[in-house]
């Protein structure tokens, strides 16, 4: 029995991803990670230039849900800094996917142009950033607009382009296939759900930001609802990474079944100590297989569309 998954041309050492933000603004954090036993890393997104967070409290805990709210926006030090953490993963052979993210297509190129030399496992593009030109509406909810970031990027660089979608949109599948036929290789969803948490004895919102996006065990049915979808429109034709909830190891085998290659995890791992928790996935995963006689995790893969 092995845990090896492949996403596109990409073969991981299992399907376990950490995703982007979460722990991943550092060196450190993402190979610490990586040892733990994940099968790739990704990033904190980057975009052309240096980002302050927006005002706190940007992080708030919605225990009764085991889910976070976070407003902490787009903060980053901007790809010329970046660079240098991304360099050394490389270096230390521990398979990173880098997230960009830009206001615009300019944005998007110029940071592409900037780390298209790495031998990069994949670029991220996350589509999820306000588009300023257009309103603030998010970059991702425009078909015509993620199709011609994703053509441009792809003429730029030939490694692999995972496209990250935004779930606040009416119909996904517009925007996956604008992305599929810019020319992505693989689709990732979901980002955060737009949410807001107001306290009511000081009767004013909680985040800084006021309004910000939810995350953890509350989104994972609409996650896995956005992958079966994306599945049963695409089959084989292009690879998903499933994100949104993950908290158990049986939250991994849904996603699998609903058709994702391989998954992405984020607020669960934000713990003191992520490295049991990693362990705890696996070995569920592995006792699932042995209890279906499964011999790879391909046989899962979309095993729910029956
Ligand atoms: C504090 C925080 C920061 C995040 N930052 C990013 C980011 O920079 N880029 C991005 O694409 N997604 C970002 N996300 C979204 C996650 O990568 C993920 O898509 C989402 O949280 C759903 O997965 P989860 O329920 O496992 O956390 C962030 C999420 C949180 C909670």
């Amino acid at each position: 029995m092995e845990l090896e998954t492949t996403v596109g041309s990409i073969k991981l050492r299992n399907p376990l991803i950490l995703s982007s933000g979460i722990l991943g603004t550092s060196y450190s954090t993402l190979q610490r990670i990586y040892e733990a036993g994940m099968g790739a890393v990704v990033t904190k997104s980057i975009g052309p230039r240096a980002r302050k967070g927006n005002p706190n409290p940007s992080i708030f805990a919605l225990q009764e849900i085991k889910s976070v709210i976070n407003s902490v926006g787009l903060a980053n030090p901007g790809y010329k800094v970046f660079r240098e953490d991304i360099e050394k993963l490389i270096e230390n052979k521990i398979p990173t996917i880098a997230s960009v993210f830009g206001e615009n297509e300019t944005e998007f190129v110029e940071v592409l142009e900037g780390l298209k030399d790495l031998h990069i496992l994949a670029f991220e593009l996350n589509l999820s950033c306000p588009n300023i030109e257009k309103g603030g509406t998010q970059i991702g909810t425009n078909p015509e607009t993620v199709f011609n970031i994703v053509k441009k990027i792809r003429s730029i660089t030939s490694s692999p382009i995972w496209v990250k979608l935004t779930p606040n949109v009416n119909n996904i599948i517009d925007i996956a296939e604008a992305a599929v036929k810019g020319g992505c290789d693989a689709l990732v969803a979901i980002n955060t759900l737009k949410a807001m948490v107001i306290d009511i004895d000081a009767q004013i919102p909680i985040l800084g930001y006021k309004r910000g996006g939810l995350s953890g065990a509350a989104i994972k049915p609409i996650g896995i609802r956005y992958v079966y979808d994306l599945f049963e429109n695409f089959g084989e034709k292009i690879p998903i990474v499933g994100v949104g909830g993950i908290s158990r190891g049986e939250d991994i085998i849904e996603y699998l079944l609903a058709g994702a290659n391989a998954v992405q995890i984020g607020t669960a791992l934000g713990v003191a100590y992520p490295e049991n928790m990693i362990k705890f996935f696996q070995m569920r995963i592995k006792k699932y297989m042995k209890e279906h006689t499964i011999e790879k995790i391909s046989e899962l893969v979309g095993g729910a569309h029956k």
